[in-house]
Protein backbone atom coordinates (compact mmCIF):
# COMPACT_ATOMS: atom_id res chain seq x y z
CA UNK A 1 0.00 0.00 0.00
CA UNK A 2 1.39 3.34 -0.99
CA UNK A 3 -0.17 7.11 -0.23
CA UNK A 4 0.56 10.15 -1.13
CA UNK A 5 -0.92 13.28 -2.17
CA UNK A 6 1.04 16.26 -1.03
CA UNK A 7 -1.69 18.93 -2.98
CA UNK A 8 -3.70 21.05 -0.60
CA UNK A 9 -7.53 21.45 -1.48
CA UNK A 10 -9.96 23.67 -1.17
CA UNK A 11 -13.44 23.42 -2.95
CA UNK A 12 -16.31 26.45 -1.81
CA UNK A 13 -17.64 29.57 -2.88
CA UNK A 14 -15.18 31.92 -3.50
CA UNK A 15 -12.19 30.24 -2.84
CA UNK A 16 -9.57 32.45 -4.35
CA UNK A 17 -10.50 35.43 -2.69
CA UNK A 18 -10.63 33.16 0.76
CA UNK A 19 -7.75 31.67 0.40
CA UNK A 20 -5.84 34.84 -1.02
CA UNK A 21 -3.41 34.30 2.07
CA UNK A 22 -1.96 31.23 0.96
CA UNK A 23 -1.54 32.13 -2.61
CA UNK A 24 0.92 34.54 -1.84
CA UNK A 25 2.38 32.93 0.37
CA UNK A 26 3.63 31.05 -2.46
CA UNK A 27 6.44 34.02 -3.74
CA UNK A 28 6.90 37.39 -4.88
CA UNK A 29 6.38 36.83 -8.66
CA UNK A 30 3.49 34.44 -9.90
CA UNK A 31 3.27 33.80 -13.89
CA UNK A 32 -0.35 32.83 -14.63
CA UNK A 33 -0.82 29.78 -17.50
CA UNK A 34 -3.97 29.77 -19.06
CA UNK A 35 -5.99 29.85 -22.15
CA UNK A 36 -7.52 32.76 -24.32
CA UNK A 37 -11.68 32.58 -23.70
CA UNK A 38 -13.18 30.83 -20.53
CA UNK A 39 -11.09 31.91 -17.63
CA UNK A 40 -12.01 35.40 -18.35
CA UNK A 41 -15.61 34.60 -19.36
CA UNK A 42 -15.82 32.88 -15.84
CA UNK A 43 -14.08 35.32 -13.90
CA UNK A 44 -11.55 32.84 -12.50
CA UNK A 45 -9.02 35.23 -13.90
CA UNK A 46 -9.98 38.10 -12.81
CA UNK A 47 -10.10 36.96 -9.04
CA UNK A 48 -6.74 35.65 -9.41
CA UNK A 49 -5.28 38.61 -10.56
CA UNK A 50 -7.11 40.70 -7.84
CA UNK A 51 -5.51 38.77 -5.11
CA UNK A 52 -1.82 39.09 -6.29
CA UNK A 53 -2.38 42.66 -6.64
CA UNK A 54 -3.77 43.12 -2.93
CA UNK A 55 -0.92 40.83 -2.15
CA UNK A 56 1.36 43.28 -4.33
CA UNK A 57 3.07 39.56 -5.93
CA UNK A 58 3.84 41.04 -9.14
CA UNK A 59 2.74 38.66 -12.08
CA UNK A 60 2.50 38.24 -15.44
CA UNK A 61 0.14 36.22 -17.72
CA UNK A 62 0.26 34.07 -20.59
CA UNK A 63 -3.26 33.33 -22.20
CA UNK A 64 -1.91 31.44 -25.29
CA UNK A 65 -2.26 27.96 -23.82
CA UNK A 66 -3.98 26.02 -26.78
CA UNK A 67 -6.23 22.75 -26.00
CA UNK A 68 -4.28 19.91 -25.97
CA UNK A 69 -1.33 21.78 -25.85
CA UNK A 70 1.73 20.68 -27.55
CA UNK A 71 5.45 20.71 -26.44
CA UNK A 72 6.02 23.89 -28.78
CA UNK A 73 3.23 25.17 -27.15
CA UNK A 74 4.76 25.01 -23.83
CA UNK A 75 8.57 26.59 -24.58
CA UNK A 76 6.44 29.16 -26.44
CA UNK A 77 4.88 30.17 -22.57
CA UNK A 78 8.54 29.60 -21.12
CA UNK A 79 9.90 31.96 -23.13
CA UNK A 80 7.75 34.26 -21.98
CA UNK A 81 8.20 33.63 -18.56
CA UNK A 82 8.61 36.69 -16.14
CA UNK A 83 12.94 36.58 -15.55
CA UNK A 84 12.12 35.64 -11.86
CA UNK A 85 9.59 33.13 -11.31
CA UNK A 86 8.83 31.74 -7.83
CA UNK A 87 5.58 29.87 -8.67
CA UNK A 88 3.19 28.84 -11.72
CA UNK A 89 -0.65 29.59 -11.47
CA UNK A 90 -2.70 27.37 -13.71
CA UNK A 91 -6.08 28.64 -14.34
CA UNK A 92 -8.80 26.89 -16.59
CA UNK A 93 -9.48 22.69 -17.85
CA UNK A 94 -6.88 20.33 -18.26
CA UNK A 95 -4.95 22.18 -20.62
CA UNK A 96 -3.89 24.70 -18.78
CA UNK A 97 -3.54 22.92 -15.84
CA UNK A 98 -1.57 20.12 -17.35
CA UNK A 99 0.32 23.18 -19.44
CA UNK A 100 1.46 25.08 -15.71
CA UNK A 101 3.02 21.77 -14.55
CA UNK A 102 5.23 21.48 -17.70
CA UNK A 103 6.00 24.77 -17.13
CA UNK A 104 7.00 24.78 -13.92
CA UNK A 105 9.33 21.87 -14.53
CA UNK A 106 10.66 24.20 -17.36
CA UNK A 107 11.68 27.01 -15.31
CA UNK A 108 13.08 25.32 -12.10
CA UNK A 109 15.42 23.91 -14.97
CA UNK A 110 16.58 27.00 -16.82
CA UNK A 111 20.25 25.32 -18.76
CA UNK A 112 17.77 22.56 -19.99
CA UNK A 113 15.93 22.64 -23.34
CA UNK A 114 12.85 20.65 -24.01
CA UNK A 115 14.15 17.19 -23.84
CA UNK A 116 13.77 17.16 -20.06
CA UNK A 117 10.03 16.80 -20.56
CA UNK A 118 9.93 13.60 -21.51
CA UNK A 119 13.44 12.25 -19.69
CA UNK A 120 12.64 9.91 -16.87
CA UNK A 121 15.20 11.68 -14.20
CA UNK A 122 14.34 13.81 -10.80
CA UNK A 123 14.24 17.13 -11.88
CA UNK A 124 13.03 20.02 -9.38
CA UNK A 125 9.79 22.05 -10.64
CA UNK A 126 8.35 25.06 -9.34
CA UNK A 127 5.45 25.39 -7.08
CA UNK A 128 2.05 24.65 -8.71
CA UNK A 129 -1.27 26.93 -7.54
CA UNK A 130 -4.40 25.00 -9.54
CA UNK A 131 -7.90 27.09 -10.33
CA UNK A 132 -9.92 24.19 -12.48
CA UNK A 133 -12.66 26.04 -14.16
CA UNK A 134 -13.86 22.74 -15.93
CA UNK A 135 -15.37 19.12 -14.10
CA UNK A 136 -13.03 16.42 -15.77
CA UNK A 137 -9.54 16.70 -16.01
CA UNK A 138 -8.91 16.23 -11.86
CA UNK A 139 -5.35 18.21 -12.73
CA UNK A 140 -5.72 20.74 -10.19
CA UNK A 141 -4.78 17.75 -7.91
CA UNK A 142 -2.78 14.90 -9.88
CA UNK A 143 0.88 15.15 -10.38
CA UNK A 144 0.42 14.63 -14.25
CA UNK A 145 0.47 17.11 -17.20
CA UNK A 146 -0.45 14.94 -20.58
CA UNK A 147 0.87 16.86 -23.84
CA UNK A 148 0.64 16.44 -27.83
CA UNK A 149 3.58 15.59 -29.44
CA UNK A 150 2.99 16.15 -32.76
CA UNK A 151 6.56 13.92 -34.06
CA UNK A 152 4.37 11.10 -32.70
CA UNK A 153 0.79 12.08 -33.65
CA UNK A 154 -0.21 11.81 -30.48
CA UNK A 155 -0.58 13.16 -26.50
CA UNK A 156 1.14 11.06 -23.73
CA UNK A 157 2.45 12.03 -20.05
CA UNK A 158 5.35 13.45 -18.90
CA UNK A 159 7.26 11.16 -16.70
CA UNK A 160 7.88 13.27 -14.27
CA UNK A 161 5.04 13.53 -11.29
CA UNK A 162 4.32 17.35 -10.89
CA UNK A 163 2.11 17.51 -7.49
CA UNK A 164 0.31 20.69 -7.40
CA UNK A 165 0.96 22.35 -4.18
CA UNK A 166 -2.10 24.43 -3.72
CA UNK A 167 -5.49 23.95 -5.71
CA UNK A 168 -8.77 26.06 -5.03
CA UNK A 169 -11.96 25.18 -6.25
CA UNK A 170 -14.64 27.67 -7.06
CA UNK A 171 -18.14 25.41 -8.14
CA UNK A 172 -19.31 28.30 -9.99
CA UNK A 173 -16.74 28.75 -12.33
CA UNK A 174 -18.63 26.29 -14.39
CA UNK A 175 -21.81 28.40 -14.40
CA UNK A 176 -20.25 30.08 -17.79
CA UNK A 177 -19.23 26.85 -19.10
CA UNK A 178 -21.10 25.64 -21.93
CA UNK A 179 -23.09 22.19 -22.08
CA UNK A 180 -21.15 20.40 -24.28
CA UNK A 181 -18.05 20.80 -22.20
CA UNK A 182 -19.85 20.20 -18.88
CA UNK A 183 -21.32 17.05 -20.59
CA UNK A 184 -17.52 16.16 -21.71
CA UNK A 185 -15.66 16.46 -18.92
CA UNK A 186 -18.14 14.53 -16.46
CA UNK A 187 -17.40 12.07 -18.63
CA UNK A 188 -13.73 12.06 -18.36
CA UNK A 189 -14.20 12.12 -14.87
CA UNK A 190 -16.20 8.94 -14.66
CA UNK A 191 -13.39 7.26 -17.04
CA UNK A 192 -11.05 8.67 -13.96
CA UNK A 193 -13.10 6.33 -12.33
CA UNK A 194 -13.39 3.18 -14.05
CA UNK A 195 -10.22 3.05 -15.17
CA UNK A 196 -8.35 3.83 -12.14
CA UNK A 197 -10.80 0.80 -10.29
CA UNK A 198 -10.00 -1.50 -13.17
CA UNK A 199 -6.66 -1.19 -13.29
CA UNK A 200 -3.23 -3.31 -11.63
CA UNK A 201 -2.18 -0.71 -9.81
CA UNK A 202 -5.46 -0.38 -7.98
CA UNK A 203 -5.54 -0.36 -3.93
CA UNK A 204 -7.72 0.22 -0.79
CA UNK A 205 -7.19 3.78 -0.79
CA UNK A 206 -7.83 4.43 -4.82
CA UNK A 207 -11.05 2.25 -4.75
CA UNK A 208 -12.11 4.13 -1.73
CA UNK A 209 -11.95 6.99 -3.98
CA UNK A 210 -13.61 5.52 -6.77
CA UNK A 211 -16.61 4.00 -4.22
CA UNK A 212 -17.59 7.41 -2.98
CA UNK A 213 -17.04 8.97 -6.33
CA UNK A 214 -18.92 6.32 -8.81
CA UNK A 215 -21.96 6.55 -6.28
CA UNK A 216 -21.79 9.96 -6.50
CA UNK A 217 -22.02 10.15 -10.45
CA UNK A 218 -25.06 8.27 -10.57
CA UNK A 219 -26.91 11.89 -9.81
CA UNK A 220 -25.24 13.17 -13.13
CA UNK A 221 -27.06 11.91 -16.04
CA UNK A 222 -29.99 13.26 -14.68
CA UNK A 223 -28.29 16.58 -14.11
CA UNK A 224 -26.89 17.13 -17.07
CA UNK A 225 -29.84 15.69 -19.25
CA UNK A 226 -32.16 18.08 -17.64
CA UNK A 227 -29.70 20.95 -17.86
CA UNK A 228 -29.72 21.95 -13.97
CA UNK A 229 -26.91 24.39 -13.42
CA UNK A 230 -27.03 25.58 -9.57
CA UNK A 231 -24.14 25.68 -6.91
CA UNK A 232 -24.79 22.00 -5.66
CA UNK A 233 -24.70 21.08 -9.19
CA UNK A 234 -21.85 22.27 -10.03
CA UNK A 235 -20.13 21.35 -6.80
CA UNK A 236 -21.00 17.73 -7.25
CA UNK A 237 -19.17 17.60 -10.38
CA UNK A 238 -16.42 19.40 -9.30
CA UNK A 239 -16.10 16.82 -6.25
CA UNK A 240 -16.53 14.42 -8.49
CA UNK A 241 -13.76 14.97 -10.97
CA UNK A 242 -11.16 16.26 -7.64
CA UNK A 243 -12.13 12.54 -6.21
CA UNK A 244 -11.54 10.95 -9.80
CA UNK A 245 -7.71 12.97 -9.33
CA UNK A 246 -7.11 11.38 -6.35
CA UNK A 247 -7.84 8.31 -7.90
CA UNK A 248 -5.95 8.20 -11.00
CA UNK A 249 -2.95 9.73 -8.57
CA UNK A 250 -2.73 6.25 -7.50
CA UNK A 251 -3.32 4.40 -10.76
CA UNK A 252 -2.95 5.92 -13.15
CA UNK A 253 -5.79 5.44 -16.03
CA UNK A 254 -5.76 2.79 -18.40
CA UNK A 255 -6.27 1.53 -21.92
CA UNK A 256 -9.76 3.82 -22.97
CA UNK A 257 -7.55 7.03 -22.28
CA UNK A 258 -4.49 5.24 -23.92
CA UNK A 259 -7.08 4.67 -27.17
CA UNK A 260 -8.46 8.11 -27.35
CA UNK A 261 -5.40 10.07 -27.42
CA UNK A 262 -5.30 9.18 -31.35
CA UNK A 263 -9.21 10.17 -31.94
CA UNK A 264 -8.20 13.75 -30.07
CA UNK A 265 -4.99 13.73 -32.28
CA UNK A 266 -6.42 13.03 -35.12
CA UNK A 267 -10.30 13.62 -35.40
CA UNK A 268 -10.25 16.35 -32.70
CA UNK A 269 -12.71 14.63 -30.98
CA UNK A 270 -13.38 16.14 -26.73
CA UNK A 271 -11.25 14.33 -24.61
CA UNK A 272 -13.83 13.54 -22.22
CA UNK A 273 -15.89 12.06 -25.25
CA UNK A 274 -13.15 10.35 -26.98
CA UNK A 275 -12.51 7.96 -23.34
CA UNK A 276 -16.01 7.65 -23.06
CA UNK A 277 -17.00 5.81 -26.74
CA UNK A 278 -14.35 2.67 -24.98
CA UNK A 279 -15.49 2.36 -20.96
CA UNK A 280 -18.30 0.04 -21.53
CA UNK A 281 -16.16 -2.25 -23.53
CA UNK A 282 -13.52 -1.58 -21.63
CA UNK A 283 -15.47 -2.69 -18.35
CA UNK A 284 -16.97 -5.72 -20.01
CA UNK A 285 -13.75 -7.63 -21.08
CA UNK A 286 -12.75 -6.73 -17.17
CA UNK A 287 -13.93 -9.12 -14.25
CA UNK A 288 -17.15 -9.75 -14.27
CA UNK A 289 -17.54 -8.68 -10.53
CA UNK A 290 -15.55 -5.56 -10.84
CA UNK A 291 -17.59 -4.55 -13.80
CA UNK A 292 -20.96 -4.91 -12.42
CA UNK A 293 -19.92 -3.21 -8.80
CA UNK A 294 -18.79 -0.26 -11.05
CA UNK A 295 -22.68 -0.64 -12.73
CA UNK A 296 -23.94 -1.03 -9.66
CA UNK A 297 -22.91 1.99 -8.17
CA UNK A 298 -23.16 4.33 -10.69
CA UNK A 299 -26.97 3.31 -11.10
CA UNK A 300 -26.86 0.91 -14.42
CA UNK A 301 -28.06 -2.41 -15.34
CA UNK A 302 -26.29 -3.36 -17.49
CA UNK A 303 -22.89 -1.89 -20.04
CA UNK A 304 -25.34 -1.42 -22.80
CA UNK A 305 -27.53 1.32 -20.50
CA UNK A 306 -23.87 3.11 -19.70
CA UNK A 307 -23.01 3.48 -22.99
CA UNK A 308 -26.16 4.59 -24.61
CA UNK A 309 -26.03 7.11 -21.56
CA UNK A 310 -22.71 8.17 -22.75
CA UNK A 311 -23.55 8.57 -26.34
CA UNK A 312 -26.92 10.42 -25.47
CA UNK A 313 -24.84 13.11 -23.61
CA UNK A 314 -21.40 12.98 -25.97
CA UNK A 315 -22.52 11.80 -29.31
CA UNK A 316 -21.12 8.74 -31.21
CA UNK A 317 -17.88 8.51 -32.94
CA UNK A 318 -17.01 7.26 -36.18
CA UNK A 319 -13.66 6.29 -37.35
CA UNK A 320 -11.92 5.66 -40.44
CA UNK A 321 -10.53 1.90 -40.60
CA UNK A 322 -6.89 3.39 -41.64
CA UNK A 323 -7.02 4.81 -37.74
CA UNK A 324 -8.55 2.31 -36.08
CA UNK A 325 -5.77 -0.07 -37.61
CA UNK A 326 -2.90 2.31 -36.85
CA UNK A 327 -4.03 2.33 -33.07
CA UNK A 328 -4.30 -1.16 -32.92
CA UNK A 329 -1.12 -2.00 -33.64
CA UNK A 330 0.35 0.72 -31.82
CA UNK A 331 -1.04 -0.27 -28.19
CA UNK A 332 -0.91 -4.37 -29.21
CA UNK A 333 2.93 -3.39 -29.95
CA UNK A 334 3.68 -0.66 -26.77
CA UNK A 335 3.60 -3.00 -23.62
CA UNK A 336 3.95 0.09 -21.64
CA UNK A 337 0.61 1.82 -22.97
CA UNK A 338 -1.41 -1.62 -21.86
CA UNK A 339 0.66 -2.12 -18.47
CA UNK A 340 -2.07 -0.71 -16.17
CA UNK A 341 -4.79 -3.06 -17.98
CA UNK A 342 -5.91 -5.99 -15.58
CA UNK A 343 -6.22 -8.54 -18.58
CA UNK A 344 -4.22 -9.46 -21.45
CA UNK A 345 -4.15 -6.94 -24.24
CA UNK A 346 -3.67 -8.33 -27.79
CA UNK A 347 -4.61 -6.81 -31.44
CA UNK A 348 -7.96 -9.49 -31.33
CA UNK A 349 -9.37 -7.71 -28.22
CA UNK A 350 -8.65 -3.93 -29.16
CA UNK A 351 -10.20 -4.40 -32.54
CA UNK A 352 -13.48 -6.11 -30.48
CA UNK A 353 -12.97 -3.26 -28.24
CA UNK A 354 -13.09 -0.73 -31.26
CA UNK A 355 -15.57 -2.31 -32.78
CA UNK A 356 -17.70 -2.04 -29.95
CA UNK A 357 -17.34 1.61 -29.78
CA UNK A 358 -17.19 3.47 -32.45
CA UNK A 359 -18.81 3.26 -36.12
CA UNK A 360 -15.43 2.19 -38.29
CA UNK A 361 -16.17 3.47 -41.90
FE1 LIG B 1 -8.85 12.15 -18.81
Amino acid sequence: MYYKLPTELYCERNCITSHADDICAHGKTAYIITGKHSSKANGSLNDVISVLENGHISYKVFDGICENPSIENIMEAVKEAPKKTDFVIGIGGGSPLDASKAVSLMLANPDKNEDLLYQKCDAAYLPVVTVPTTCGTGSEITPYSILTIHRLCTKASLPHKIYPSLALIDPMYLDSAPDTVLKNTAIDALGHLIESYINTNATNISKMFCNHALSLWKAIPYILKNNIRNYEAYELLMMISAYAGMAISHTGTSLPHKMSYSLTYEQKIPHGKAVGTFLSAYMRHADIYACNHILSLCGFSSVHMLADTINELCGHIEVPYSLAEKAVKDIAGDSIKSRNCPYPVNEEILWDIYKESVAII
